[in-house]
């Protein structure tokens, strides 16, 4: 397995919990086929997956923070843009490559989920419940 929900991950907002959790599966089934040397057409699947589930999710995410009147939305936003701009690089290397994912690709994952996750999506989970 490649990463694993750990209550540490939680933003105290069972929805937000739910699709990172969610996330997390897709990013694992992805790493899977890579490993397992899986050809490229399922690879391609799964990568596509993740990448359909991540737009549905930040939009959901920033519906949850306006709804919440949540300060630091605009930012986030900027780095959910940025985030979907960088998996559209590792898309576009993936087509134009051999149909595995190199190392650096998970490394962009696990990265996005320990700083952003952890980091950046905590803070409107502390919004949320200072709000009550
Ligand atoms: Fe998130
Ligand atoms: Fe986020």
């Amino acid at each position: 397995m490649f990463v694993e929900w750990t209550p540490r991950l939680s933003v105290g907002v069972a929805p937000m919990d739910d699709a990172h959790k969610r996330l997390i599966e897709l990013m694992n089934r992805l790493y899977e086929l890579c490993d397992g040397g899986e050809p490229k057409s399922e690879v391609r699947r799964a990568l596509k997956a993740l990448a359909d589930f991540t737009v549905r999710h930040f939009r959901e995410e920033e519906a949850f923070m306006q709804s919440i009147a949540f300060p630091g939305l605009s930012n986030h936003k900027r780095i959910h843009a940025n985030l979907i701009e960088q998996l559209g690089e590792h898309v576009n290397a993936f087509e134009s490559g051999s149909g595995s994912l190199p190392n650096g690709f998970f490394t962009f994952l696990k990265v996005w989920l320990t700083a952003h996750i952890m980091g950046i999506d905590g803070k409107y989970g502390e919004h949320a419940r200072a709000k009550g």
